[in-house]
């Protein structure tokens, strides 16, 4: 199963300058079920980020689980595709292999790696720029050529930590509407994560509010797709749920 359970999970850093621990994420539970996307949203240094370095096996766990594709975690590994704020394209390598890179490491052919990721750049209308480096791209793009890569990998779960947080507004929400065609085209696994409600609400069909570290609420999206931000704009539903969410960070 393509999904992600979460189980008590929980992290302790040690602060040196306060000389103490710091309890960054406690009792944290949830599940991503196949194909689903969930949005994690709560106010900066709340746990987020903490929590999907624990899942895409980057830091060690305090306590509780994490289990992927049936599996425990234990360290990194292919079947979580992680995506950053900054894209950490290989400069050297074209778009076409950068996409074409994650195939690659699991030993797929050259052939078939190429289609592969000509297949994810089109899906993101990125055909045009396969033999580009990505020094040629704007930032919109790169951050574009992140995410193909990822899903490019196929991945059990996709885990995104505030991909366009550093794009301007517009390119932002072209970015978003982009992402939630992609996802109903192929229902990747989505775990997306932002301290930008809107965004939230706009993407996923569920969205999880943290808060100091554990989890706050739980609000159901039922909005219609395709989603686009000109529909949603004057959309009642998108209003109320996005005050009700926006409520919920404040009160954090
Ligand atoms: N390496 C670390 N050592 C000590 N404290 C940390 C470390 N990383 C994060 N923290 C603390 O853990 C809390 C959660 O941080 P983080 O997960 O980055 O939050 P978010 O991504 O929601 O902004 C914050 O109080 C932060 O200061
Ligand atoms: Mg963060």
């Amino acid at each position: 199963m393509k999904s992600l359970t979460i189980n008590h999970l929980s992290k302790t850093y040690f602060d040196p300058y306060a000389a103490k621990h710091v309890t960054a994420v406690q009792d944290v539970s949830l599940d991503v079920p196949e194909g689903e996307f969930v949005a994690i949203v709560g106010p900066s240094g709340c746990g987020k980020t903490t929590i999907l370095n624990m899942i895409a096996g980057f830091l060690p766990a305090s306590g509780g689980d994490i289990i992927v594709d049936s599996r425990k975690v234990s360290g990194p590994g292919p079947d979580r595709g992680v995506v950053f704020q900054s894209h950490a394209l290989f400069p050297w390598k074209t778009v076409l292999e950068n996409v074409a890179f994650g195939p690659k490491m699991r030993g797929v052919g050259l052939k078939e790696r190429e289609e592969i990721a000509r297949d994810y750049l089109a899906l993101a209308g990125l055909s045009h720029a396969a033999e580009r480096y990505p020094n040629e791209l704007s930032g919109g793009m790169q951050q574009r050529v992140g995410v193909v890569r990822a899903l490019a990998n196929e991945p059990a779960v996709l885990l995104m930590d505030e991909p366009f947080a550093s794009v301007d507004a517009q390119t932002r929400m072209t970015l978003q509407e982009e992402l939630t065609r992609i996802w109903q085209a192929r229902r990747p696994t989505i775990l997306f994560i932002t301290h930008d409600v809107p965004e939230a609400v706009f993407l996923a069909n569920r969205v999880v509010v943290l808060s100091k570290g554990r989890v706050l609420e739980e609000v159901e999206i039922d909005l219609p797709r395709p989603r686009s931000w000109d529909a949603m704009m004057d959309d009642e539903r998108f209003k109320t749920l996005s005050a009700r969410v926006l409520q919920l960070v404040r009160a954090a």
